[in-house]
């Protein structure tokens, strides 16, 4: 029929994504289906993600991710014209288990197969959602495992680091906030919902990386969780009831003023006007609000896609293969490997 269907296969990390886009014959996308299987319940007694236990729930969930997906937009595997798969960054066992599946299917539908960057879909699902970006625009990626803004000139282009974490990841810091606070993993959603009912000034935390001679686009989170542990403990020690909401309200200001602030002036810098803010962390009501409110003030237009975009999964990685397609670039060998440690 009209368009092309590109089967989109994510694997980087605790959630097996497949997803199913239709590149249409004038060049727009279309989101027909993503499917997400995560084993995050699996890691949470342990705090974070066990690369063995999300290599393993990959592998067993992989085909019937994929069947749903193909059930949820009415096709069967004949139907799919392409397979794009996340090829890195990630943890290498998980990015095998996906790559290796992806690699099958395509021999086996005789389709070409496209390896893409995992940073690249967080961005290229927003035109899913918002329509075409312009030829330029500054990225803020958030998530669990990354922290970085990003100048990106097309999907299928180049993509810039312009800085990024120098330890831990933005929600990392929530994660372990919230193992601090005794609060359940992932930690991003309670302490999210904890600082509604606190004060964000209660508690003076630390802005990473905003001193006069740190690196402008650069952050530093680990310093803000010591600092949150500091206070905890000694409030502990004082024998005082723990103000949870202040803490996490007052954590959650420091984290959303430091990464508003800085990729605001990124891409004032940068003569930007798009910013895109995306992975799990863009969720976060107080870091879109704050985005928003800087945004709009310096003139730049902000877009973040819904929630369940935002977060790891096939359709972000099928849009990307759909815009490599669209642009005509040749696929990915049937030989190509995955690189956990893929630059942008
Ligand atoms: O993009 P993602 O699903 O996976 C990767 O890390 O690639 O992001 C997961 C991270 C976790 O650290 C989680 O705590 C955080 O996103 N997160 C949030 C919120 N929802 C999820 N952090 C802050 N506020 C939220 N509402
Ligand atoms: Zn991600």
């Amino acid at each position: 029929g009209p368009g092309r269907i590109v089967l989109g296969i994510e694997t980087s990390c605790d959630e097996t994504g497949a997803g199913l886009v239709r590149l249409e014959p004038d060049g727009s996308m279309r989101l027909l289906a993503d499917s997400v299987a995560s084993s995050v319940e699996q890691h949470a007694r342990f705090g974070g993600v066990v690369p063995e236990i999300a290599s393993r729930a990959h592998l067993e969930a992989m085909e019937p991710t994929v069947r749903r997906a193909l059930d949820e937009a009415g096709l069967s595997l004949s139907d799919v014209d392409a397979v794009a798969v996340t090829a890195g960054p990630g943890l290498a066992g998980a990015l095998m288990v996906g790559v290796s599946a992806a690699k099958a299917y395509a021999a086996a539908l005789n389709v070409p197969l496209y390896g893409v960057n995992h940073l690249l879909g967080h961005v290229a699902v927003d035109v899913l959602e918002h329509g075409p970006l312009p030829p330029r625009c500054l990225a803020m990626l958030v998530s669990g495992g990354h922290t970085q803004l990003l100048s990106v000139s097309g999907i299928a282009g180049e993509v810039t680091e312009i800085g990024s974490t120098i330890d831990d990841a933005a929600g990392e810091a929530y994660d372990k906030v919230a193992r601090i606070l005794e609060l359940p993993y992932p930690g991003g959603p309670p302490i999210d919902r904890m600082a509604r009912e606190g004060d964000p000034n209660a508690i003076a935390f630390p802005r990473g990386l905003t001193g006069p001679r740190d690196a402008k686009f650069d952050f530093s989170f680990s310093g803000l969780k010591t600092a949150v542990a500091r206070w905890v403990e000694q409030t502990r020690e004082a024998g005082m009831q723990l103000p949870i909401a202040d803490i996490a309200a007052s954590f959650q200001e420091a984290v959303a003023d430091v990464l508003t602030r800085k990729a605001v002036l990124a891409a004032a810098e940068l003569g930007l006007d798009t910013m895109v803010l995306s992975g799990g962390v863009a969720a976060n009501s107080r870091i879109s609000a704050l985005a928003k409110e800087r945004c709009s003030e310096a003139g730049i237009t902000l877009r973040v896609p819904r929630p369940r975009l935002c977060t790891d999964n096939g359709a972000m990685i099928a849009a990307v293969g759909a815009h490599v397609m669209a642009t005509e670039l040749d696929p990915s060998p049937l030989g190509i490997s995955a690189v956990p440690g893929l630059p942008v």
